[in-house]
């Protein structure tokens, strides 16, 4: 935030446009949230955050500014956490300062995901990851990709096989342009082409990033996730989730209990891209009469993950009831 002004990466642009998105007041940064301006667990924490330190700084009615806030987007454990956190301020410049500590934590707790997540990581590992969990989504690092930028530096061969992640295509779009920027060598996989690899023993480790974890340990994720799980488990291929605790929603005793966001037919029945005169443009892939379903994330139940990598070390999912207290 700068002059009272949130400023975002405006993802949907990407890759093919840097642009930064101005929010001169909560509204908007709240609506920038809603229309996935932003996104990403961590991400979208950080700017409802700086959304609630504009009202307290307009002099608005926090209490209804939060709850405007809140009902953005249902599944992402963040955007909860932070307005709750904000709306606990006293007055302004505590806004500002509780929004500021909410956006370096989530850089810190990333940092330490990547530096306990790098241990899993073996030279030469090929690595499958499901949507976008890198630095567009949170501060600085990212949950999954963090621990691999970590490995990368640190001087490991590493490969990544981004899945597109239908039908936003955060994998296609934003995954790969964050691994092009890092020198990952990557490689973009349809959705339905992971268990392939899989099966050809070609993936030694799954990493994805979490919106929303249960009590019990199981894992709200970008639809599709679930489905790499299973496959994973089916192929002995150790699956790991990486999240910050604030991700963690300890009165939800389980998967099952969290709400699950219903998206806009459109995005499915419709794609963006850039053509070959480099106008970008979305175009219908469906028939016109078709309808379609969207549903943005799925719940990977705990007993098909190897572990959950958090700022506080590496759970089993049972142990994550217990972390609130450690
Ligand atoms: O709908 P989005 O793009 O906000 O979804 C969030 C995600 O990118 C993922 O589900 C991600 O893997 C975990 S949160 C960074």
């Amino acid at each position: 935030m700068e002059d009272g002004i949130v400023k975002l990466i405006n993802q949907p642009l990407l890759p093919h446009k840097f642009e930064i998105y101005d929010c001169k007041d909560y509204k908007i940064t709240a609506e920038a949230i809603r229309d996935m301006v932003v996104r990403g667990a961590g991400a979208i924490g950080a700017t409802a955050g700086y959304a609630m330190a504009q009202a307290f700084l307009a002099g608005e009615d926090v209490g209804k500014a939060a709850e405007y806030i809140k009902s953005m987007r249902p599944t992402a454990q963040n955007l909860f956490y932070a307005v709750d956190k904000v709306l606990k301020a006293k007055d302004k410049e505590e806004a500002v300062k509780v929004a500021q500590e909410i956006a370096d934590e989530d850089a810190d707790f990333c940092e330490r995901i990547g530096e306990h997540g790098e241990n899993l990581i073996q030279d030469g590992f090929k690595i499958l990851t499901h949507c976008n969990a890198g630095w567009l989504a949170f501060v600085d690092w990212g949950s999954a990709l963090s621990p691999v930028y970590k490995a990368k530096r640190n001087g490991k061969n590493v490969f990544v096989f981004a899945d597109e992640t239908r039908p936003r295509c955060q994998g296609a779009r934003l995954t790969a342009f964050e691994l092009a920027q890092e020198g990952v060598p990557h490689a973009v996989i349809a959705d339905n082409a992971a268990g392939y690899y899989m099966k050809k023993k070609e993936v030694d480790f799954v990493i994805v990033g979490s919106d929303r974890i249960a009590a019990n340990g199981d894992v709200a994720n970008k639809i599709g996730t679930y489905e790499k799980a299973v496959l994973a488990k089916e192929n002995g291929i150790p699956f790991y989730v990486a999240a910050p605790t604030t991700t963690i929603d300890f009165e939800c005793e389980s998967g099952d209990k969290i709400p699950i966001e219903e998206r806009d037919e459109g995005e499915v029945l419709c794609m963006f891209g850039k053509d070959n005169c480099g106008k970008v443009s979305k175009i219908r892939i469906a028939p016109e009469e078709s309808k379609a379903k969207n549903p943005a994330f799925d719940v990977t139940p705990a007993k098909y993950i190897a572990g959950i990598i958090t700022e506080k070390g590496i759970f089993k999912p049972e142990e994550i009831k217990d972390i609130k207290n450690s």
